[in-house]
């Protein structure tokens, strides 16, 4: 692979989107980038100083603080992923000024990846999240958007809640998800939206093995 490439997937929460962009990732040597990460940053930066994701202002503060302290280690803290943060982060990411600010962040990341320790030159940059392909990277080499329905998603989201030891259950999962999804889908600024020019990857039926296969052949057949 000799130009470098920039690929895009969006999707709504637990669609499996973060695995495949994870394994794509290593098998292309791609930087990744989860930009969910990014604004559950935000969120618990926002929660943190005890103040509200539903505020304009207080979620702008905190998208400022969040681009100009980002780390490696700020996007992988584990006590970023969990539903509280999630509903937050739905909350506090549909301020289009909040979208303004990380807008260039995430770009930057996409066109010339920063350094992580152990890594050699890379070859590309993937980025996950619900406006990839429609607003942050447009002419992404390739888009995908990957789905799978409510329940299924509801249903894998409780099983990985319960084995990190969360007391949660289907119904509760699957309202949160609900809800959430309408917010994303819903909301005037970045909506989660398939770019037009997106292939579009269904993983209700299929192992997260078939479907990041799928992925890489679409990949090869591009490059090709
Ligand atoms: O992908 P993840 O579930 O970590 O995203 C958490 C929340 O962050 C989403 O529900 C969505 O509201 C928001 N998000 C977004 N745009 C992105 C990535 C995530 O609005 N590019």
């Amino acid at each position: 692979m000799s130009a470098f490439i920039i690929i895009s997937v969006d999707g709504p929460s637990a669609s499996g989107k973060g695995t495949i962009a994870r394994r794509l990732a290593n098998r292309f040597h791609l930087s990744y980038l989860d930009t969910g990460a990014l604004y559950r940053a935000v969120a618990k930066h926002i929660l943190d100083q005890k103040k509200n994701p539903d505020n304009p202002e207080d979620a702008v503060s905190s998208a400022i603080y969040v681009r100009d302290h980002l780390s490696w280690e700020m996007l992988e803290d584990q006590a970023l992923f969990n539903d509280v943060i999630a509903d937050a982060t739905s909350r506090s990411c549909r301020f289009a000024a909040v979208r303004e600010i990380l807008k260039e962040t995430q770009r930057q990341h996409a066109q010339h990846p920063p350094y992580k320790p152990g890594q050699r030159t890379w070859s590309g940059s993937i980025l996950d999240g619900r406006d990839i392909g429609t607003i942050i990277c447009p002419d992404a080499t390739i888009k995908f958007f990957v789905t799978a329905s409510t329940e299924v998603r509801a249903k894998r989201r409780t099983l990985e809640l319960q084995k990190k030891g969360w007391e949660t259950n289907y119904e509760t999962v699957l309202q949160d998800m609900i809800d959430r999804d309408n917010r994303d889908k819903n909301r005037s600024v970045a909506p989660l939206l398939p770019a037009d020019d997106a292939i579009i990857l269904d993983t209700s039926e299929l192992s997260p093995d078939e479907v990041f296969e799928k992925a890489c052949q679409f990949i090869h057949k591009e490059l090709s």
